[in-house]
């Protein structure tokens, strides 16, 4: 097959770093270094991507801070995927208001997700003019040249055209940690299950040339990180779009031959997509953290297809057993929506039963937010925001207790644990992750940190573990 998905020409990069340079020699002028800020809404994809967006702002010269006071440059990295997120970000962005008063040179930009959505960038554009610069993620690596625009003109720039995007390579990056990395292996999606916005705003899926995901997973390794993340909306349809035989368990399989003491993680994953060659692929390699992230969305097969997520209640249990069969202790974390458009109270008792039946280590628990310009937003809906709640605060409950039992059931064992940090708030201490990605808290020196050792299991609570040393 051939390569289907357009990759940016180098040159067209190389004049994206030209515009660094040139931003970077205004930025020497000035008596101190300029101050940039980024804030990241939403998911690790939109994490990575501020990574990126770091890098290339200190190209171009700037210091990054971590606060918004005195920041010559914001960008808000925006998340789409509920109207809750939407909300927090108009709130903050409406807040920025008053800095730019003061500061009427800042320059403030909007990326993200929600830039792509045409009543997002319509209400940008006019009801918070101190908006400067707006762009998609599928403008992301013309960054430079966008910037530079506004810097030069003072104009107010919108680069939110819809586009199926293509592959940049060769952009700087600025990591936030110096154990754990993401590593984006493809963009987009091209699921359109029916609640969801990011086919919409992140373009079709297309993959990064194995080579090049495996050059960086080396370099990471060669400096040091431990946990890597491989980052996909849809890992398993990973090089479909690619020339050649590479698909997800491919790749993995070559990440872990990959020579280094490191974790490798991955996420999303979609079941239907999620196969036995994949389940082998992580029972074999020593390296594969033996955990997986398989939203499952809803427990009964109607509102499952009414969602478009093409496998049923029994495909998903089986795929579990199947997963299970091969690595009896994989952690196994789930995305769930309550309240789809006419799901009943009886329909959602399947995703109760369904969540008793595979008992999950955690589950992120959403209420159904209707999304302008997908198919489920027309549907109808009728059932009561209360009684939406109510379920939704049932679930949350016999999640708690599993999460609960699973952790209880840790105790007592050793555990292979990264210890990854300090914990924040008055007891102190360091932080750890299970093998499966499980938190755990434990008291010891901070020279521990960026180890693997062996952590006692000694209590727990819903949310984390607790430990000591084992040596
Ligand atoms: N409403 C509620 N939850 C949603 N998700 C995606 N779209 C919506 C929506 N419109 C959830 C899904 C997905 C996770 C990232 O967010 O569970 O897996
Ligand atoms: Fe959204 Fe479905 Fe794609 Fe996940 S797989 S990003 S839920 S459309």
């Amino acid at each position: 097959m051939k390569r289907t998905t357009p990759v940016v020409p180098a040159e067209d990069i190389r004049r994206q770093m030209g515009y660094c340079d040139e931003l970077r020699a205004l930025n020497a002028r000035r008596p101190v270094p300029p101050l940039a800020w980024v804030d990241t809404y939403g998911c690790q994809q939109n994490e990575a991507d501020s990574e990126l967006l770091r890098g290339m702002l200190c190209e171009m010269g700037y210091q990054i801070s971590d606060t918004e006071q005195g920041a010559d440059v914001i960008v808000i990295n925006t998340c789409a995927i509920r109207e809750h997120a939407e909300q927090r970000v108009f709130g903050n962005v409406g807040a920025l208001v008053h800095g730019k008063r003061r500061h009427p040179d800042q320059i403030v930009c909007l990326c993200g997700c929600m830039a792509q959505e045409p009543h997002v960038a319509d209400r940008l554009r006019q009801s918070y003019r101190h908006v400067d610069l707006v762009f998609g993620p599928q403008a992301l690596w013309r960054f430079p040249e966008l910037l530079r625009r506004v810097y030069l003109r003072r104009g107010r720039v919108f680069e939110t055209e819809p586009s199926d995007g293509a592959i940049a390579e060769g952009l700087p990056v600025r990591r936030s940690g110096k154990l754990k990395a993401w590593v984006s292996i493809m963009y987009g999606c091209n699921n359109f299950c029916s609640y969801c916005i990011v086919p919409y705003v992140r373009g079709r899926e297309r993959s990064r040339e194995p080579e090049i995901v495996l050059s960086e997973i080396r370099a990471l390794v060669e400096q040091g990180y431990k946990d890597i993340t491989l980052l996909g909306q849809n890992v398993n349809s990973y090089g479909k779009d690619l020339e050649g035989e590479m698909d997800f368990p491919a790749l993995l399989e070559r990440a872990d031959a990959i020579p280094g003491d490191f974790l490798l993680r991955f996420m999303t994953s979609h079941p239907k997509d999620a196969t036995e060659k994949l389940f082998d692929v992580m029972a074999r390699c020593q390296k594969v953290a033996p955990c997986l992230h398989l939203p499952f969305q809803s427990g009964n097969t109607r509102v499952l297809a009414a969602m478009n997520r093409r496998y049923t209640r029994e495909g998903y249990l089986e795929k579990v057993h199947a997963l299970r069969q091969r690595i009896p202790d994989i952690v196994l974390t789930s995305d769930v929506i309550v309240g789809f458009p006419g799901e009943t109270t009886q329909e959602f008792e399947d995703t109760l039963s369904l969540i008793e039946a595979v008992r999950f280590d955690a589950l992120f628990t959403f209420i159904y937010s209707p999304r302008k310009g997908t198919p489920a937003a027309e549907l109808p809906d009728p059932m009561p925001k209360q009684e939406k709640s109510a379920n939704f605060e049932r679930m949350v409950a016999v999640q708690d207790r599993i999460s609960l039992e699973k952790h209880r059931a840790y105790i007592g064992s050793v555990q292979r644990c990264l210890i990854d940090g300090t914990a924040q708030g008055p007891d102190g201490g360091l932080t750890a992750r299970t093998p499966g990605n499980r938190l755990v808290h434990l008291s010891g020196a901070p020279a521990l940190i960026g180890q693997f050792a062996p952590v006692r299991i000694t209590g727990c609570s819903t949310w984390a573990l607790s430990g000591e040393l084992a040596r």
